[in-house]
Parts: structure tokens; C-alpha cells; sequence
């Protein structure tokens, strides 16, 4: 029968039989399905594994630190962390265009993480080459990208901007069978922090594609802010099960009016985008309580320096996207 207890064991022994002495990378992107394989071939093949993970910025708050830290700790993983940050910002200036930054940022990690691969093949002493890459690959990835294995056919959406086609890993995919409840669960049984365990969908090019606009530092920091403060209201008014994902939009290229003490202010308007979903394939704007909104409006607006306004998004996908960008 199944349990997560079964899933692990059975897993653990492919993921030796596989490996041998051999080594493996794994890249941690700071999501459940990445976490959670990276957990597994650890406890299969401890120092064997190395996780790599890109800082790119576009995080939100406390995100670095829950895998730098947290996950570290949960798990006793070697991580390589590669701070991109100024590196990400510099592709990025100027840049407005979605698709384009979405490109930039794509390209960007694949670089900088092809970077530490190397790096770490290289400090790899020559009996034990790194042959392997993990990937957290779920069931429903396999199926709809036509049930392939091996080593290259990897859907791009699912990294951000994919990796090349010319991967010279053969891969581990240990979440293979599972669906995204039971990774969960598995997480779970890994000892995993609830934070990475239960986290909702986050996009790959993070808050880069919550900007609209160019991405700099400051509206980064400033977006990460608001979204910190919408995720803690949610969190504490139990709606985190309720709702899918929560989008925070900084809609940087517009301004509008605002009063604020005895003063007029002249700042950009922050979005909500709460929707309620089974696949992220069609989507409808979640109906939560107006308090719980009023409480996230009047602390956006008066803890967020340089926003005036929060607006809500009511449009279902479709026509709307989930995200903005
Ligand atoms: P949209 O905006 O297309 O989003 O309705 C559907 C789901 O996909 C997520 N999303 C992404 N995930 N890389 C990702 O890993 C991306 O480039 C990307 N774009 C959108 C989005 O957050 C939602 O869950």
C-alpha cells in the first residue's frame, strides 16, 4: 500500500543502485519539487550531492534564507549559493518588455548556473565524476510532456527558461510517480520546513514578471515588502488552503493622486490577484473577506514607502493571465 514511508525507502534504494559512488547536482530554485527531490538523493547519497542555487533578487521576502538556512539545516545538504543579484539587475535595466525579460532571465540562470556546475566538476576529485542531475519532475510533467525518460527532453516552463538540450547528466527524477499532494507529504516526512512544504506556486522569473515595468532594486524591495505584508494577513486569516495563489503587482509606470496626513502624495498603486484554481489552466478571482482585504490595503498603504493605492483584481483565467506579465 502506499505511504510515504514506502515512497522513500523504495526511493532511496534506486536513487544508491543508480548513483553508486558516482556524483550528482541538483539545482534548489526554492519551490517544493526541487526541495523535495534534493531532499531525497540526499538521504540516498549524503555528500554525493551538491545543490546548486542562484540568487537572483527576484525572490521574495525570506525566500533566500528559508533554502540558505532552513533547508540547510533540515536537511545536512551541501549547497553551493551563487549571489547573481547585480548581475540579474544589470541584464535586466531598461528592460520592460515581458517576454523579453523573461528571456534575459532565463538566459541569465542558465549561465550562472552552468557556471557553478562547472565549478563543482571541477573541485570533483577524478574517481567520482558528476554524472547525474536531479530534477524535481512530477507525474503530471511526464505525462503531459509525453512520458519520455532519459536525459534531455525537459520542459522549459518548469526551469526558468529550461535547460539546454545538449545536458550531459543522465537524470535522477525521484518524484516521477508522485502528484504534488503527495510530494508534499513526502516533504513533509523529510522533516522539510512547512514554509517550503506548503508553498504556493511561485513563478520561475520571480518578481521580475510582478513589475510592470523595468526592475530595479528599489521597486524590488519595495514589491517585496507589500507582498510580505499580503502573505502574513492571508496566512493569518487561514485563507493560504483557500486560495491558489496571491500574485502582488507593483504597477511601476503608473502614478495616481493620494492624500496622505495633511499632505498630497503622487505614488503607484499595488495589485492584488487572489485566485482560486485546480491546475493554474483556467482560474477564478478568489471571493475573500473585505476585512481581510481592508487589513492588507491599510498596511500596504501605510508601511510600503512611495504606494498610494492597492487595487483588486477581479478577472478570471481566462482572458486574464494569473500573472500580470
Ligand atoms: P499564467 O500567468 O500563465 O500562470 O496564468 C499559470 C501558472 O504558472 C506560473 N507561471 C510560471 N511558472 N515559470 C514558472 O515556473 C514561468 O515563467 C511562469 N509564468 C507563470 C504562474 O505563477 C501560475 O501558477
Amino acid at each position: 500500500s502506499w505511504t510515504t514511508g514506502n515512497v522513500i525507502d523504495e526511493q532511496v534504494a534506486a536513487i544508491r543502485e543508480q548513483v553508486g559512488d558516482k556524483r550528482a547536482i541538483c539545482g534548489l530554485s526554492g519551490g517544493v519539487d526541487s526541495a523535495v527531490a534534493a531532499a531525497l538523493v540526499q538521504r540516498a547519497i549524503g555528500d554525493q550531492l551538491t545543490c546548486v542555487y542562484v540568487d537572483h533578487g527576484l525572490m521574495r521576502k525570506g525566500e533566500t534564507e528559508q533554502v540558505e538556512k532552513d533547508f540547510v539545516a533540515a536537511t545536512g545538504v551541501q549547497l553551493k549559493v551563487v549571489d547573481a543579484q547585480e548581475r540579474f539587475l544589470d541584464a535586466l535595466a531598461g528592460v520592460t518588455d515581458p517576454e523579453e525579460k523573461r528571456k534575459i532571465i532565463g538566459r541569465e540562470f542558465i549561465r550562472v548556473f552552468e557556471q557553478a556546475q562547472a565549478e563543482i566538476i571541477a573541485e570533483a576529485s577524478g574517481d567520482q565524476p558528476v554524472e547525474f542531475l536531479v530534477q524535481g519532475t512530477l507525474y503530471p510533467d511526464v505525462v503531459e510532456s509525453g512520458g519520455g525518460t532519459g536525459t534531455a527532453n525537459i520542459k522549459s516552463h518548469h526551469n526558468v527558461g529550461g535547460l539546454p538540450e545538449d545536458l550531459e547528466f543522465k537524470l535522477i527524477e525521484p518524484l516521477r510517480k508522485l502528484f504534488k499532494d503527495e510530494v508534499r507529504m513526502v516533504g513533509q516526512e523529510l522533516g522539510l520546513p512547512e514554509e517550503i512544504v506548503q508553498r504556493q506556486p511561485f513563478p520561475g522569473p520571480g518578481l521580475g514578471i510582478r513589475i510592470v515595468g523595468e526592475v530595479t532594486k528599489e521597486r524590488l524591495d519595495l514589491l517585496r515588502e507589500a507582498d510580505a505584508i499580503a502573505r502574513e494577513e492571508l496566512t493569518a486569516a487561514g485563507l493560504d488552503r483557500d486560495i491558489w495563489q496571491c500574485p502582488v503587482v507593483l504597477l511601476a509606470d503608473v502614478r495616481s493622486v493620494g492624500v496622505q496626513g495633511d499632505g498630497r502624495t503622487y505614488g503607484h498603486p499595488i495589485v492584488l490577484r487572489p485566485v482560486s484554481s485546480e491546475d493554474a489552466m483556467t482560474a477564478d478571482w478568489t471571493r475573500m473577506p473585505y476585512d481581510v482585504l481592508a487589513r492588507i490595503s491599510t498596511r500596504i498603504t501605510n508601511e510600503v514607502k512611495d504606494v498610494n493605492r492597492v487595487v483588486l483584481d477581479v478577472t478570471s483565467k481566462p482572458p486574464g493571465t494569473i500573472e500580470w506579465e
